[in-house]
Parts: C-alpha cells; sequence; structure tokens
C-alpha cells in the first residue's frame, strides 16, 4: 500500500470511527445489514437520492434561517452548513458524471415526510423538534456513509469518509442547538424522535432510498 492509500485509509477509518461514535450517541437501531447490501446492489438509485438528500440538506437549513431569524448564532451556523451541504452536492454530482449515472428524478421516499410528521404544530415545541429531526437525519447519514465506505472503491470511498465525518459534525451542531433551545426538555424529546426514526430506518418498504430501510423482498 503506497504512503496516500495508507493516509485515505486512515482518514477513512478516522471518519468512520467519528460517525459510529454519534450514532450510538443517538440512534436507537443500527441499519439493516440487508439496506447495505440492497444500497450496494443498487448503486446508481442511491446515488440519485444522495444527490437529493445533499440539496435538501442545504434547503432544510436556509428554511429554518428564514423561520427563526431572531436566533443569530443559529442562522450564522447554518448558513455555513447549507454552503456545505451545496457543496456535497457538487462532490456527489461529479462522482455521478465520473461513473456515468444518469440524472434523472427520482421521487422521495418516505423517511423525511414521515419524521416530520412528529414534529410538533406550535412554539415553542416546533422549534426542539425541527432541530432534533435534522440531528437525527444527520446521524443516520454519517452512519449509513461509514457502514457503505468499506464496500466502496475509489472515487466514492475518498468522497464518503470526508462526508461520514461532516454529516456527523452536523449533528453534533443540530443537538448542541437543541440543547440550547431547551435545556430540559431536549434529552426527552430526543428519545422519542428517534424512536420514530429507528423504525423508519428500519422497516423493509417498497422503494429504498439513501434513509429508507431495506427492500422488502431483500
Ligand atoms: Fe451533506
Ligand atoms: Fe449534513
Amino acid at each position: 500500500m503506497t504512503r496516500a492509500a495508507h493516509a485515505a485509509a486512515a482518514q477513512g477509518a478516522a471518519a468512520q470511527g467519528a460517525a459510529a461514535q454519534g450514532a450510538a450517541g443517538i440512534l436507537r437501531a443500527v441499519t439493516p445489514r440487508a439496506w447495505v447490501a440492497a444500497a450496494l446492489e443498487h448503486r446508481d438509485a442511491l446515488l440519485l437520492d444522495h444527490a437529493n438528500c445533499e440539496k435538501k440538506a442545504a434547503s432544510t437549513a436556509l428554511a429554518l434561517m428564514f423561520t427563526y431569524p431572531e436566533d443569530l448564532p443559529l442562522s450564522l451556523a447554518l448558513a455555513q452548513l447549507a454552503r456545505e451541504e451545496l457543496r456535497h452536492y457538487g462532490q456527489v454530482a461529479r462522482v455521478m458524471r465520473t461513473l456515468g449515472v444518469p440524472f434523472a428524478r427520482l421521487p422521495p421516499g418516505r423517511y423525511a415526510l414521515e419524521l416530520r410528521r412528529a414534529v410538533r404544530s406550535r412554539e415553542p415545541g416546533r422549534k426542539l423538534d425541527l432541530l432534533l429531526v435534522s440531528a437525527l437525519i444527520e446521524a443516520r447519514s454519517a452512519e449509513r456513509f461509514g457502514l457503505l465506505l468499506p464496500h466502496l472503491g475509489a472515487p466514492l470511498a475518498r468522497l464518503y469518509a470526508n462526508l461520514a465525518s461532516a454529516e456527523a459534525r452536523h449533528f453534533e451542531l443540530y443537538t448542541g442547538f437543541a440543547r440550547t433551545c431547551a435545556p430540559r426538555e431536549w434529552q426527552g424529546r430526543l428519545q422519542e424522535l428517534a424512536a420514530r426514526e429507528a423504525q423508519l430506518a428500519t422497516a423493509p418498504g417498497r422503494v429504498l432510498r439513501f434513509h429508507s430501510g431495506p427492500l422488502a423482498n431483500s
């Protein structure tokens, strides 16, 4: 193994470690092995959905900035996060082009939609729930990048190593703001939302997406 390959492997291991540590702290269920197998089998569809997830992560951050303009520390952090998510989109799109993955419209799965149904409609609970839902989505992303990483070759392996550590950092950012938002309530509410997230991320379904459960017939 060359020195560069050793460095890349070490970087990947560090990213995996960070992601796994984070996932252990916040996620209530590990991703089923059947999802990993299906994701590797349906690589192109997963990459398309992944590209959409990066765009969605940026737009969610922007939406929070519009909803809570009075929270300047949050807005400034989310402005940085949105830029980073759009950079991730560009990285994924370029890898897809390199791999010859066709760009097409792909309907989203039910994961984010169903998770948002659990968000309370009134303040002050709504802000806490929105922050925690974003934290859970980021944590699941980090966990799954880490799980896919050992099975991937270049150029995806390097990209997913970087993304695993970035998304782990993002979930820590969201949980940090949730803690500030509701110091006494956030942990209890996190447990409730994490339980729902675990159901959605592990239940077999008819379509495979980056945050879905495995395919029903796999
Ligand atoms: Fe991202
Ligand atoms: Fe992220």
